[in-house]
This record gives C-alpha cells, sequence and structure tokens, in this order.
C-alpha cells in the first residue's frame, strides 16, 4: 500500500448507521472523488460549482473538504460533501450536498458532525453559513444542530435573486448535541461540558 493511501486510511472515519444495509464512511475529498461528487453537485444546485472551483478548494490552505461514502456493500458510492473554510476562529461552511436518493437517511448529520468535531479540534468557536430564504428543507436541517439566523443579505444569490439568511451556531453547543445524542459517532469526540 502507497503512503498516500495509508495516510488516507488512518484519517477515514468511520460512523455505523446502518442506512438501507449500507454503513457511511467520511473521508478527506480527493480529486478523484469529482466525477461523483459533480454529478451530485449539478442535481442539487441552480448554480452548480465546476471542477475547477473544486481544485482551488482542494489546493486552499485555508478550506476543508470531507465526503460522504456508502461501505460494506459490492457497490460503494458518495454519498455527500461538505467544504468549509477555517479561519479566525471561525468554520465557514460553503457547500453542502447529499445525494438525492440517499437524503433524509442522516448522510448530512454525519457530514456536519464530523465538520464540527474537526473544527473543534482545529480551535473554531463559530460556525457561520448562508442559505436561500427558498431553501426551507436546509434552513430546517442547520436549525435542528442550534443554527440561528443572524441576519438577511438581500438579492445575495444573483442567479437566482434570492436573498440569503446568514445563520451561525456555537461551536462548542453543537457539539454538545453531537456529544449526546449521536451514539453512532464512534470515537474522537471529548467532552466539552
Ligand atoms: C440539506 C441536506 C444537505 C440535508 O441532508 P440529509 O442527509 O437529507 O439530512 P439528514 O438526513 O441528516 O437530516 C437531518 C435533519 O434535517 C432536517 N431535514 C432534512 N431534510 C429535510 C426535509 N426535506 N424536510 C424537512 N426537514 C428536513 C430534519 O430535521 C432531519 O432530521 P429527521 O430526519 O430526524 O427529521 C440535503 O437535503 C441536500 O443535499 N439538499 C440540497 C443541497 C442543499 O440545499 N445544501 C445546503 C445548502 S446551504
Amino acid at each position: 500500500m502507497s503512503n498516500t493511501a495509508l495516510h488516507h486510511q488512518r484519517r477515514k472515519v468511520q460512523h455505523y448507521r446502518p442506512m438501507s444495509a449500507q454503513f457511511i464512511e467520511i473521508t478527506d475529498m480527493t480529486s478523484n472523488d469529482l466525477d461523483e461528487i459533480l454529478q451530485i453537485e449539478k442535481a442539487s444546485f441552480h448554480a452548480p460549482w465546476s471542477r475547477g472551483m473544486f481544485l482551488h478548494e482542494l489546493q486552499s490552505t485555508i478550506s476543508r473538504s470531507i465526503v460522504a461514502r456508502t461501505c460494506g456493500n459490492a457497490f460503494p458510492e458518495i454519498a455527500g460533501y461538505m467544504i468549509y473554510w477555517l479561519f479566525s476562529g471561525e468554520a465557514h461552511i460553503h457547500k453542502m450536498a447529499v445525494k438525492e436518493i440517499l437524503r433524509r437517511q442522516g448522510v448530512g448529520t454525519k457530514l456536519l458532525g464530523e465538520m464540527i468535531r474537526l473544527s473543534l479540534r482545529e480551535g473554531a468557536q463559530w460556525c457561520v453559513l448562508e442559505v436561500a430564504r427558498s431553501n426551507e428543507r436546509a434552513k430546517i436541517f442547520y436549525e435542528k444542530f442550534g443554527f440561528r439566523v443572524q441576519t438577511v443579505r438581500e438579492r445575495y444569490y444573483t442567479e437566482s435573486g434570492d436573498d440569503a439568511f446568514v445563520m451561525a451556531a456555537d461551536i462548542g453547543e453543537c457539539a454538545k448535541w453531537f456529544h449526546e445524542r449521536d451514539d453512532t459517532v464512534d470515537d474522537g469526540w471529548e467532552s466539552h461540558s
């Protein structure tokens, strides 16, 4: 096994919530994941990111990119992904999507939980994101984990003209949510009470 493969394997965090008899694991994103990711991206957003935009994020020192993939079955596939930036004690979520047929099965929760865990380790205190006013489903998703609307940016999305809710959460509080309620996270959590 190459050093890169070994490193990749060590970084792997396994989660054991069954999903239609499958499992989900979270790993760092690599350029090899982009074909699958671009399909999910195109199906999920009005203005999907290009391959170049994802590659740019993979090279950025402040950017972190993770993927959720099914495993333990014959045909592992990417179920979802998230890209966030870490700077000045803040994690800023720039992108998150779950493959349409795998939604509402906890994949987004796994991605968010891993992002919170990793961001805490890197010293972040706040997590911020923008969500379109029309994207009620995503707003409900983030609210579940303690995110609250801080302000509205009018016509933030130039393609659709939609407003953006700026939502934020205290990462320590969010981590408590996962620590107390999510018994499917297998390791790496520390008590923040
Ligand atoms: C938002 C998104 C990432 C959520 O991923 P997911 O894997 O379906 O989320 P989960 O299964 O972990 O859901 C967690 C909670 O979010 C809420 N939620 C998720 N989808 C919802 C929906 N369609 N309607 C209402 N609530 C929803 C629920 O509270 C849910 O908990 P529950 O299932 O116990 O009721 C996914 O819907 C998606 O990819 N949407 C398109 C892209 C997008 O909008 N990205 C966010 C941009 S800011």
